[in-house]
C-alpha cells in the first residue's frame, strides 16, 4: 500500500520536512510529483533516516530532477565522478560552503538544485541555513526593484577558487583544484523562477564580482546592501542534521550557509547536484 508523505513546514519562510518518502527505494510518480511539489512550495525540504541511500541511488534520485553536475574545481567521490564528498576533519579549520552562496551561480548554466545526504555528523553544531530569495525580492521597494531588473551581473568562481577563497583552502580533505582564471559569465540580478514564474534576487557574495557595465569599486556599496538585506532572519530556516538526513534545496530561489561551528568533531556529507539552465 503506498504510504501517506507528510510535508511539515520548519518555518514561516522556506523549508519543509517530508515524512513518509524512502528515497532508497522505488519512488512512484505519485511519490515524485509530491515530493517535486513541495521542492516549488518549499524552497528547500528535508528527509530523516534515509540510512539505506547508496552513491547510486542517491544519483538516481538527483537524475529525476535533470542531469547531474560533475564539479569543475572540486575532485568527486572515486567511481562517483558527481558526488561531492564534504568533510570537514576534527583538525580542520576552514569547512566548505562556510558563507552564503547558492551553488554554481559561476556556471553559465548554473545548478537546479542540491541533494545533500549526512554520512557523518558531529553530536552538535554543523547545522546548515538557507534564506528565500524570493521573499528578500519582494520585501524591496518598487523603486529598487524597477532599478535591479534592468541589472545584469557578472559570477565567476575565480574569488573563492582563486588564492585568497575560502573554498580553495578546503585542500586536506577535498582535493580542490586553484581557478584564478576561471571564467566569467552574466546573469540577470532578478531572476525568474523557470517552473514556478516567481521572481527572485539572483546575486550572491561567494561568486557575484559586479555588475555589468559598473566597475568592482562603484557595484561594492549596491553589491553590500543585498547581500546584508537578503540574509535577515526573516527570510531563513535552519536545519540540525542527523546521519542520515538528506536537505535537498533549490539554488534559483535560495541561498545557504554550513555553519563551522563543530571544532575537534568529523563532519562528512556527499552532494549531488543537479544542472539547471541559463537564468532569464
Ligand atoms: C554546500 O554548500 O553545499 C555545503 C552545505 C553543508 O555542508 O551544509
Amino acid at each position: 500500500m503506498a504510504r501517506t508523505i507528510e510535508v511539515q513546514p520548519i518555518s514561516g519562510a522556506l523549508g519543509a520536512e517530508i515524512v513518509g518518502v524512502d528515497l532508497a527505494g522505488e519512488l512512484s510518480n505519485e511519490a515524485f510529483d509530491a515530493v517535486h511539489r513541495a521542492f516549488l512550495d518549499h524552497h528547500v525540504i528535508f528527509f530523516r533516516d534515509q540510512n539505506n541511500l547508496t552513491p547510486e541511488k542517491h544519483k538516481a534520485f538527483g537524475r529525476r530532477f535533470g542531469t547531474l553536475n560533475v564539479h569543475p574545481y572540486v575532485k568527486g567521490m572515486d567511481g562517483h565522478p558527481e558526488i561531492l564528498e564534504i568533510i570537514k576533519e576534527p583538525e580542520e579549520k576552514t569547512n566548505f560552503g562556510g558563507g552564503w552562496h547558492t551553488d554554481m551561480s559561476f556556471l553559465e548554466e548554473p545548478a537546479l538544485g542540491s541533494i545533500l545526504h549526512a554520512i557523518e555528523v558531529p553530536p552538535c553544531g554543523g547545522d546548515t541555513l538557507w534564506a528565500n530569495q524570493h521573499m528578500a525580492y519582494d520585501a524591496l521597494s518598487d523603486g529598487l526593484k524597477q532599478t535591479l531588473g534592468g541589472l545584469t551581473a557578472i559570477h565567476s568562481a575565480k574569488g573563492e577558487y582563486g588564492p585568497k577563497g575560502q573554498s580553495a583552502h578546503n585542500r586536506q580533505s577535498m582535493d580542490t583544484t586553484m581557478a584564478p582564471d576561471a571564467p566569467e559569465f552574466e546573469h540577470p540580478v532578478v531572476r525568474t523562477h523557470p517552473e514556478t514564474g516567481r521572481k527572485g534576487l539572483y546575486v550572491n557574495p561567494a561568486f557575484t564580482m559586479h555588475f555589468k557595465g559598473w566597475t568592482r569599486r562603484e557595484s561594492r556599496p549596491l553589491l553590500n546592501y543585498l547581500f546584508e538585506h537578503c540574509r535577515q532572519e526573516q527570510f531563513t530556516c535552519r536545519f540540525r542534521w542527523e546521519a542520515g538526513s538528506v536537505a535537498f534545496w533549490d539554488n534559483r530561489s535560495t541561498w545557504h550557509f554550513a555553519l563551522n561551528d563543530y571544532q575537534g568533531h568529523r563532519r562528512h556529507m556527499r552532494r549531488v547536484t543537479v544542472n539547471g539552465d541559463r537564468p532569464f
